[in-house]
C-alpha cells in the first residue's frame, strides 16, 4: 500500500513515482530496463506465432477471460485504442471504452479521481489517454490506496493502469513497439546497439519521440540525431537525460544532412493540436527540410528503417506508401504495437509464462 499523500506523490520527479510504482502500472519510458525490454519483444514475438494456430489462439483467449479492461480515451486515437482493445480481445478480456468526457460524470463536475475510483469499482485494468501529464499517475495512486487487488504470480499488487499517451510528454507504449520494430528491422544488423537513429518533426510536443528517447538508455553507443527546425527542437530536459546518461545526440537542420549516416528515420508530424486550434483547423505543414521524399530512398542504407508512429499527414511522400520496399516499415510497426500490447497486458497479470510454455509444447 502507498504510505504517501496524492499530492506527495504527484509532487515528487518521474524518477522517484516510478520507484514508488515498482512496475505495477506502465507510465513512463524510463521505468524500462534492458532486460524487461528483451522479455517483451521475445514475448510479443511469442504471442504472435501461438496465435497463428487455431489451437494457439483458443488457449491465448482463455488466459484473462475472467478479467475486464475500461479503455479510458478522453483524447483522440485510432491504433492506441483499436490495438489495446484487440491485444484485451486476443486475451479474452471483457473490455469498455469511454472516449468522451462530455458524456461521462465528469461534465457534471466530478473529479477525475473520484472519476478512476469509480471505474475501478468495476474493471480491473485501466488504459488511458488523458491530456494531463499527470493524470497516470493520479490513476496509479488510487489503484495503490483500492481494497481491490490483483494476485501476479503469487503477490497482491494494484490494478494495473497503463498510459496510453499522456500530454506531451510520455508515450510508453508507443516506445515499446517502436522499439520491437527497431529490434525487428535491425536484427541482421545487430540489432539497435550501436546505431544512429533520427527523429524528425515536431520533437518539443512529440510524446513518441520523447519517450523513445528515454529508451536508448538501455543501448549501447545508440546516437539520436534530432531534426527538426528550432522552434520544435526536443526540449532541454530530454537532452539533460541524454547527458546523463551517455546517450550521444546532435541537432540538425534537415533530414539530408544525416540521412547517409544512419539506421534508421523516425518521421512525426507537427503536433498542432497543442496549438489551441480547434480538431483539424489550421494545421501546420511540415518544412521541405523535414519532408521525407521519395528520392531520399536512394540515400538511405540499405538496412536503414524508416519509421512513423501515424496519424501522418504530409511530412512523408504519398508515394511511399505503396512502394515495395521492405525499409518502409510504419505499417509493420502499427502492427507490431497489437502484439507488444498483448505481450504487455500478458506480463502485468502474470500469464506471460504461460504463453512462452504452451508455444514450447506445440514447437
Ligand atoms: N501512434 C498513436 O498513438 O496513434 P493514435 O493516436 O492513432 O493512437
Amino acid at each position: 500500500m502507498i504510505d504517501i499523500s496524492i499530492s506527495e506523490f504527484l509532487s515528487l520527479p518521474e524518477s522517484e513515482k516510478i520507484t514508488h510504482i515498482k512496475g505495477q502500472a506502465v507510465l513512463y519510458a524510463q521505468q524500462f530496463d534492458r532486460e524487461q525490454l528483451d522479455y517483451l519483444c521475445e514475448l510479443s514475438d511469442a504471442c504472435r506465432k501461438l496465435r497463428k494456430s487455431k489451437d494457439g489462439a483458443d488457449f491465448m483467449a482463455t488466459l484473462l477471460s475472467d478479467k475486464t479492461a475500461l479503455n479510458f480515451f478522453v483524447q483522440p486515437s485510432s491504433r492506441t485504442f483499436l490495438s489495446f482493445n484487440m491485444a484485451q480481445s486476443i486475451l479474452g478480456m471483457r473490455r469498455m471504452s469511454l472516449r468522451d468526457a462530455k458524456i461521462s460524470s465528469i461534465s457534471k463536475g466530478e473529479t477525475l479521481a473520484d472519476s478512476i475510483r469509480t471505474f475501478l469499482s468495476y474493471v480491473d485494468m485501466i488504459i488511458m489517454r488523458h491530456s494531463d501529464a499527470d493524470a497516470g499517475a493520479l490513476a496509479y495512486w488510487i489503484a495503490a490506496k483500492s481494497h481491490r487487488s490483483e494476485l501476479v504470480n503469487g503477490k497482491k499488487v494494484p490494478l494495473p493502469i497503463i498510459s496510453g499517451g499522456s500530454g506531451t510528454k510520455q508515450h510508453p507504449t508507443q516506445s515499446l513497439l517502436d522499439i520491437y520494430t527497431l529490434e525487428k528491422s535491425l536484427e541482421e544488423v545487430g540489432g539497435i546497439d550501436g546505431k544512429k537513429i533520427m527523429l524528425v518533426g515536431d520533437l518539443k510536443r512529440g510524446r513518441t519521440v520523447r519517450s523513445l528517447s528515454y529508451l536508448m538508455k538501455n543501448y549501447k553507443d545508440v546516437e539520436l540525431y534530432f531534426a527538426a527546425p528550432e522552434v520544435y527542437q526536443m526540449e532541454e530536459d530530454i537532452l539533460q537525460f541524454c547527458d546523463d546518461n551517455g546517450i550521444k545526440y546532435k541537432k540538425i537542420d534537415s533530414i539530408k544532412e544525416g540521412l547517409e549516416e544512419v539506421d534508421a528515420v523516425y518521421m512525426t508530424r507537427i503536433q498542432d493540436e497543442w496549438d489551441g486550434l480547434g480538431a483539424g483547423a489550421g494545421h501546420v505543414k511540415a518544412s521541405d527540410a523535414f519532408t521525407f521524399k521519395k528520392e531520399y530512398l536512394d540515400l538511405m542504407k540499405p538496412h536503414c528503417c524508416l519509421m512513423h508512429p501515424l496519424p501522418k499527414r504530409d511530412e512523408i511522400d504519398v508515394e511511399l506508401d505503396y512502394i515495395d520496399d521492405k525499409r518502409i516499415v510504419y505499417w509493420r510497426q502499427e502492427r507490431n504495437g497489437m502484439w507488444m500490447r498483448v505481450a504487455l497486458i500478458a506480463k502485468l497479470f502474470g500469464v506471460d509464462k504461460d504463453i512462452i510454455a504452451r508455444l514450447a509444447e506445440t514447437e
